[in-house]
């Protein structure tokens, strides 16, 4: 698949490199371009492009910036029209450890809202960068659970393509308003991970009675 990746960060920089070395063809851009840039030497085969007409051509867009930089860098990237966009912001406060929304909006549906043209899937917010950067195998036959919540549901198979061809185990989590649970979840990760000490090398997993 062709994928872009907008924001080379954490989340961003591991997307680019599970997305490589899952076999897409992957572009990464950022408000900053020589840190796409860098990102991109660092992943062969990775390509740093300009913001504008980033997603020119991609199948699935992924979204990995901050939150209250969301619609904007997704306004940037150009044409938007029926393409996937997998949304693993998470409306922190300044101090990661609460939400600025939640119970009746979340994040992905207020950028739905704002960038309506795109096919917005929720998804991967509950997964730490270190954890995606090493990969969705955790051990002992345990796989990293990814849950995606959508209204679209062609949206929805394409990001499951792409989580399940980086390994990870998908959880149909519903329409695009159950985002309101999965920002929540990745909240209790967060303290769990930071607050409580329990270290980044986890991730939120719905187990099932054998
Ligand atoms: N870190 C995690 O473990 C984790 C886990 C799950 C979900 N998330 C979510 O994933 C998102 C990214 O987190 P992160 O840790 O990767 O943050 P980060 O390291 O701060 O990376 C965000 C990147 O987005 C870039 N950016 C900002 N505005 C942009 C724009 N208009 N166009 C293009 N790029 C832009 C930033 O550029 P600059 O470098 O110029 O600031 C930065 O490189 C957040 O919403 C976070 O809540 C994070």
């Amino acid at each position: 698949m062709q994928i872009t990746v907008i924001g080379a960060g954490n989340m961003g920089s591991a997307f680019v490199k599970q997305l490589v070395r899952a076999g897409h063809q992957v572009k990464v851009t950022g408000r900053d371009f020589s840190k796409a840039q860098q990102v991109a030497a660092a992943n062969p085969g990775a390509v740093a492009v300009a913001t504008a007409g980033a997603a020119d051509a991609s199948d699935v867009v992924v979204l990995a910036t901050g939150y209250a930089d969301a619609v904007t860098a997704l306004k940037a990237v150009g044409n938007l029209d029926g393409k996937t966009v997998i949304d693993i912001t998470n409306p922190l406060t300044a101090d990661y450890m609460g939400l600025t929304i939640g119970h009746d909006t979340s994040a992905a549906e207020e950028i739905a809202k704002a960038v309506p043209q795109a096919r917005i899937v929720k998804g991967f917010n509950t997964v730490f960068a270190q954890v995606l950067a090493e990969g969705a195998d955790l051990g002992n036959g345990q796989k990293v659970n990814v849950f995606l919540a959508s209204d679209n549901a062609q949206a929805k198979d394409s990001a499951s393509l792409v989580a399940e061809s980086m390994g990870f185990i998908v959880v149909d989590a519903g329409r695009l308003n159950n985002a309101r649970y999965l920002e929540p979840v990745a909240g209790l990760n967060i303290y769990l991970g930071y607050g409580a000490g329990m270290g980044t090398a986890m991730a939120p997993a719905w187990i099932h009675k054998a």
